[in-house]
């Protein structure tokens, strides 16, 4: 009995015996019966899209069924030593299969929009050329059964799993050939699918895949560049994206919306002061300048091309005024706070503060807890670039989760992130910082890249060997927010 307890929650325990009282009630009595009227708690705005988010790659499989091509994380992950737990994703969570099972469970959640994406090797399983007819079935079955549940989709075209061929002909992303193909791909999509998809995203999280998979050799496709290339290289996906902005235009219905999900460099004052969230703007724009700044801009900023020196891409106007091509929305994936800034009297005018060893994190190295990451990333970025309509279109955390004796998974620390998070988000939307959506990210344990299957972000966990999909207390916690469009405080 003892073992089981620390000694701080014993001391509670006898404290409760001592009282005359119980112990307290199991999280499933208190989860049946809200008493809203007494909770203080506050609102999102009057048609808040809810919503939550999965990739291709992490939860289809199937990676060669109906002539999907081969992409680059297949390579990846059946190289030894790159992913962590010497797994692969090619029956993930068996997606492919149990889609219609999957948009229940997206269903009960309560939430509106699903965000998704479209594996680009399946519908073109070189990259470019043929059509694979069978590609685009899956994502038409998909999407009927989203829209027969009153769910709308969100599509993603480009979530990494970039076509093996394409890398094998011309090097990737290191090529522009590969931004034009992107273009082509998403052309025909949009084209195909905007009947039913009224908002694409091109790009998810290029900051990821350009410095892991191309600067670092974490992710796939594993190189090391040199500076030059490196900037060369985000150049060409940039110019990607503005060029799949104008195929989707040309091709798309009237109206579709088009914008990108980025893991934006997120900056933050360490101290509201007005110097500090000075400095934090600064810093968001410079910290950003390859990326969303040159994206929502047009420009790259002179402390972008005075750092990159000799280094820095070659590129022409008109690139520019193609890669700035007008968008609808931005999609921020907000995770953990990553520089804490203050004023300097020295250019660029902020300095960047060190972590602590004991900055709490989640249960990923990387994951610090930095709930103030969901106000103050959003509010730089709307008056930076004058959004007016911004998703989160990532947010959530990996967790332990065991499961308990009684078969459930109480993920506390999971609820508790999220439960501080939504309360930042709050405070921006109440200030008017024009957030419309957020998609928690995710809607099921799945492969988490070179982690494989060891690091948990679902609000069902998925058991591996069984594929069984089950609820973690968080489904609870997520579905009651969303039901009083409200955070509890
Ligand atoms: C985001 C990605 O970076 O974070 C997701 O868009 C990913 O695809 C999530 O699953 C968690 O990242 P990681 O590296 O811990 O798997």
């Amino acid at each position: 009995m003892f073992g089981k307890f620390s000694r701080r929650q014993f001391a509670t325990l006898a404290g409760f015996s001592a009282l005359g009282m119980a112990t307290p009630a199991k999280p499933e009595d208190s989860m049946v019966k809200p008493a809203p009227d007494r909770r203080a708690s506050a609102s999102f705005p009057n048609g808040f899209i809810w919503g939550t988010a999965t990739s291709a790659y992490q939860i289809e499989g199937a990676v060669k069924e109906d002539g999907r091509g081969q992409s680059i994380w297949d390579t990846f992950s059946h190289t030894p030593g790159k992913i962590r737990d010497r797994t692969n994703a090619d029956r993930a969570n068996d997606h492919y299969h149990r889609y219609k099972e999957d948009v229940q469970l997206i269903k009960a959640l309560g939430v509106k929009a699903y965000r998704f994406s479209i594996a680009w090797p399946r519908v073109f399983p070189d990259g470019t050329g043929a059509v694979n007819p069978k590609g685009l079935d899956f994502y038409n079955r998909l999407l009927d059964e989203l829209l027969a549940n009153g769910i709308e989709p969100f599509a993603t075209l480009y979530h990494w799993d970039l076509p093996q061929s394409l890398q094998d002909r011309v090097g990737g992303w290191q090529s522009s050939e590969t931004s034009k193909a992107f273009a082509d791909y998403a052309g025909h999509v949009a084209e195909r699918l905007s009947d039913r998809v009224t908002s694409f995203f091109t790009l998810n999280e290029a900051g990821r895949f350009l410095n892991f998979g191309y600067g670092w050799g974490i992710d796939a496709p594993g190189l090391k560049l040199p500076p030059a290339a490196l900037n060369q290289t985000r150049h060409n996906v940039v110019l990607g994206h503005g060029l799949a902005v104008q195929a989707i235009r040309a091709k798309a219905r009237a109206g579709t919306k088009i914008g990108l999900a980025e893991n934006i460099a997120a900056c933050l004052p360490a101290i509201d002061t007005p110097e500090n969230i000075g400095a934090a703007e600064i810093a968001t724009r410079e910290l950003n300048a390859g990326l969303l700044n040159v994206i929502l801009t047009g420009e790259y900023t002179q402390g972008f091309l005075k750092y990159a020196g000799k280094d820095a891409p070659k590129y022409t106007a008109g690139e520019l005024r193609i890669i700035s091509s007008p968008i609808d929305f931005v999609g921020l994936n907000i995770y953990a706070p990553q520089f804490y800034v203050v004023a300097s009297d020295k250019a660029p005018g902020f300095n960047v503060l060190p972590f602590p060893s004991s900055f709490p994190r989640m249960n990923s190295d990387w994951l610090r807890i930095g709930p103030e990451t969901a106000y103050w990333v959003p509010r730089l970025s709307a008056k930076l670039w004058n959004l007016d309509t911004i998703y989160i279109t990532e947010n959530g955390a990996s967790a332990d989760d065991k499961v308990s004796p009684d078969g459930n998974i109480y993920d506390l620390d999971r609820i508790m992130y999220l439960r501080n998070y939504l309360t930042q988000l709050q405070r921006a939307t109440a200030e008017g910082v024009p957030v419309r959506g957020y998609f928690l990210w995710s809607l099921m344990d799945n492969f988490e890249w070179i982690y494989g299957f060891d690091k948990r972000f679902g609000l069902y966990r998925v058991d591996f060997d069984t594929l069984v999909r089950t609820p973690k207390l968080s489904v609870a916690f997520y579905r009651n927010v969303i039901t009083r469009n409200a955070v509890d405080v």
